[in-house]
């Protein structure tokens, strides 16, 4: 049986049999989280959504520690490997491959672009695409937005999802109501809220999200260091 242990913001950790993978590393400088990147258990997998200082995050130093297989758009791939992750793979939307811990998806996320990892100054000096991923472990589809808005494109995901991470913080993402919009398009039969509460500008209630959602998914709050097992 899969879980699902949120880390604050839009950081989870995927497990099963064994294998494990980390989304969206922002450990250090975030206040919602619960772990430090360097506390962190085994790690196969780093999936990095794109280049913002809150998904980038740790990502380097932690795919560094663990030796672990680190999965992004093309050009993010790149400035990880450029600073010495062994095992970058640079993937574009709409590409899947198997690897040992899963079965992992990019998909399209409508976003900015900038990589502001410290190598660049924090200043931005690379660019890449945004993307989200569907991660398939035990059987089971993991949709992991990213930050996105509302995209028709997400329709594409109908069916094939199990439990979708969706970010509901608006201002620089979908707020709570197009956030259940992305829900009813995708259809999981699990939405869990992310990307909010972590900074004034996405403090918003995820009881609004639940209520837009209503009967159209179950929907789950986890709390930092909160485990879904399904
Ligand atoms: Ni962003
Ligand atoms: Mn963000």
């Amino acid at each position: 049986m899969p879980t699902l242990t949120f880390h604050g913001h839009s950081c989870f950790v995927l497990e099963h049999g064994g294998k494990r993978v980390i989304f969206d590393p922002f450990l250090s400088g975030n206040p919602k989280a619960d772990v430090k990147p360097t506390d962190l258990p085994h790690l196969d997998g780093v999936l990095v959504t794109h280049g913002h200082a809150d998904h980038l995050g740790d990502a380097v130093a932690i795919a560094k520690q663990h030796a672990a297989t680190l999965v992004a758009p093309y050009e993010l791939a790149l400035y990880c490997g450029d600073r010495g992750v062994e095992d970058a793979n640079g993937m574009g939307i709409g590409g899947s491959r198997e690897f040992p811990f899963g079965h992992v998806k990019l998909v399209a996320a409508v976003h900015g672009g900038v990589v502001e990892g410290e190598a660049s100054g924090g200043k931005g000096g690379y660019t890449s695409f945004p993307c989200g991923f569907v991660v398939t472990m035990g059987g089971q589809h993991v949709y992991h937005a990213g930050d996105t808005a509302l995209t028709l494109d997400m329709q594409l995901l109908e069916g094939q999802v199990d439990v979708m991470c969706v970010p509901i913080g608006d201002h620089y993402t979908m707020g709570p109501e197009d956030a259940a919009r992305a829900v009813g398009f995708v259809k999981p039969r699990v939405a869990i809220p992310m990307h909010f509460g972590t900074f004034p500008a996405i403090d918003t209630d995820p009881k609004r999200f639940q209520s837009a959602v209503g009967a159209r998914a179950e929907v789950v709050v986890l709390q930092p260091g909160q485990t879904y097992s399904f």
